[in-house]
């Protein structure tokens, strides 16, 4: 609110910014889902939003509170998800931070599963919709800066620079998660921007650090 009243760097900017993990239900009581903590995802809205940025925060199932001032728009799964988003459009930004689960299980039950003699259950996936793919493919609709994340575990560099170029966004933060729930869930992150001119290595710092500096890097880009 004090950006916006001392007229911040994205004042006037919308900016859509999915966080959190989906949770794919097996059955009414069950479900498959991820890590993710919605920590750094959170530390990114409130950021832009600090400077002046009209944020619409579409969020799964998450560990940490939505921050205040921004439109919270709450889903469960990745479809949820993509509505959520396409419903939140236009913007000028997008901002992927979410982890959306790659597969739901095909033909969840409406009904609990139960014990049966008949031996265990076997679940089938199927994939879910690629949102961030979606969003940076959009023709005249796309936001301006469009800008995804990639958790890796191993050759982190190739394989976000790969994402980039395969997801079609202008951004990739990557992370590298390797040290599973020591990452995902921490306080802190490693991340590494890569863009057009290449990849840009940040220090270890917290997520609200992160948050700040990527915030105030889409301000710059936005202006
Ligand atoms: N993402 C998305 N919709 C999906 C899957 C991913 O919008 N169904 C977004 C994430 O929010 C993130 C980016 O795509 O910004 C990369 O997610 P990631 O899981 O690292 O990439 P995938 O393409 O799913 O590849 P993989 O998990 O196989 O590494
Ligand atoms: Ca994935």
């Amino acid at each position: 609110i004090e950006a916006q009243l001392a007229g911040g760097p994205l004042s006037g900017k919308r900016v859509l910014v999915t966080s959190g993990p989906t949770h794919e239900p097996i059955d009414p009581v069950r479900y498959i889902a991820n890590r993710s903590s919605g920590a750094q995802g959170t530390a990114i809205a409130r950021a832009l939003s600090a400077l002046g940025a009209e944020v619409v925060f579409v969020t799964g199932p998450a560990d940490v509170p939505p921050p205040e001032g921004v439109t919270v728009v709450p889903v469960e799964t990745a479809r949820q998800m993509r509505e959520a988003v396409e419903a939140a459009l236009p913007a000028d930004a997008a901002v992927f931070a979410a982890a959306v689960a790659d597969w739901r299980v095909q033909g969840a039950r409406d009904q609990k599963l139960k014990k049966s003699k008949d031996g265990l259950p076997t679940l089938a996936f199927e994939e879910n919709p690629d949102i961030l793919k979606e969003v940076s493919h959009l023709g005249a609709g796309r936001p301006k800066l469009v800008v995804g994340f990639a958790a890796e575990t191993d050759d982190v560099l190739a394989n976000a620079t790969a994402k980039r170029q395969r997801k079609g966004c202008d951004w990739i933060v990557a992370n590298d998660v390797s040290g599973g729930s020591g990452v995902m869930g921490g306080a802190d992150n490693t991340v590494t921007v890569i863009d057009e001119a290449g990849p840009e290595s940040w220090p270890k710092m917290t997520k609200t650090e992160v948050a700040k500096r990527l915030a105030a890097r889409i301000a710059e880009a936005l202006n």
